[in-house]
């Protein structure tokens, strides 16, 4: 197999320091100053662990495009923030009842449900508040757009409508095209808007746009394919939250729907597909999302 590019240095040193630098802005911007120590469980729920897959996305999309790179920092933030609200909200009992989340105890374990109702809900709050900053940093227009964009990845269009999903399919053999729509709105919106905020930072003709957004959507569905692979093959330890959950919880999942090996085969043609749109858009600069697609194939974790 030739070398994939999510190993080459140039990719990884361009990882590690687009998560250095996502670390830090997040830590600058999520208080600890908050109430009652909603602050703290805030911090704890979001910084210093994951992978920032969608800061990426965000953050190498508008460098293929040429964009904003400011506004694309607070863009790459604010869908970690929705991110790492959303994690909080599945952990809980009336939702899937983790007690492990990126290698750390969940955080309504550590803090209690009503903590990390509050911080989720005061992260997904904040997402939108990184978006309309008071510096007169980031225009109206642009602002307004990558609001509207997150709103609709996040709620009953988007990932909160898929987790609605989910919770109501538990026992049910989803066929395919429902399971993948499920995968598409719970976890696919959220990282296909990280594509588009990204590209929305730049002034993108509607065909590369297209294309683009093809990507994002196509990456996304892998993405949570993957997710469903792992939850089979990996321990808990490598993983960061228990394994062997979906299955525990009797979740429909491409796993038991078709079994592991073509689980991955799907994966790995929709990633294909991710690559192929990708190409199409022409563009000079698109090494790195090539390589995000790589490393979500490839991911252990
Ligand atoms: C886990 O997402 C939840 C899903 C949407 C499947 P990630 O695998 O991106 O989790 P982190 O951010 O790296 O912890
Ligand atoms: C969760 O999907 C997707 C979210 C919107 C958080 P999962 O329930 O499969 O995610 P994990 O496996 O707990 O990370
Ligand atoms: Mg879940
Ligand atoms: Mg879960
Ligand atoms: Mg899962």
């Amino acid at each position: 197999m030739s070398k994939l590019l999510s190993d080459t240095d140039a990719f990884v040193s361009w990882r590690s320091l687009q998560q250095q630098r996502v670390e830090q802005a997040l830590s600058s911007w999520v208080s600890a100053d908050a109430p009652a120590d909603l602050g703290v469980v805030m911090r704890y729920a979001v910084l210093d662990g994951g992978k920032r897959l969608r800061p990426l996305l965000v953050l190498a999309a508008c460098e293929a495009v040429q964009g904003d790179a400011a506004a694309a920092l607070r863009a790459a933030c604010a869908v970690e923030l929705i991110h790492a609200y959303s994690l909080v909200h599945d952990d809980m009992p009336c939702m899937d009842n983790d007690v492990l989340r990126r290698g750390k105890p969940t955080v309504h374990v550590k803090f209690g449900e009503a903590q990390a109702l509050l911080a989720g809900d005061a992260l997904q709050a904040l997402a939108f508040e990184l978006l309309v900053p008071d510096d007169g940093s980031m225009g109206g227009a642009l602002s307004a757009r990558l609001c509207r964009q997150l709103a609709l990845a996040a709620g009953a269009t988007g990932m909160a409508g898929g987790q609605a999903v989910d919770l109501a399919s538990v026992g049910i053999a989803l066929d395919r095209p429902s399971l993948e729509a499920m995968h598409r709105l719970k976890t696919g919106a959220l990282l296909q808007a990280s594509v588009m905020m990204g590209v929305s930072t730049a002034s993108v003709e509607p065909g590369v746009q297209a294309r683009l957004s093809a990507y994002g959507a196509f990456l996304g569905l892998a993405f949570q394919v993957v997710d469903d692979i792992l939850d089979v093959t990996t321990d808990s330890a490598t993983l960061g939250k228990t394994a062997g959950k979906d299955a525990a919880a009797d979740k429909p999942t491409f796993v038991s729907l078709m079994g592991l090996e073509a689980a991955q085969a799907y994966a790995d043609q929709m990633l294909d597909q991710a690559h192929e749109a990708l190409s199409a858009t022409a563009l000079p600069r698109t090494e790195t999302l090539h390589a995000l697609a790589d490393w979500v194939g490839r991911r252990v974790s």
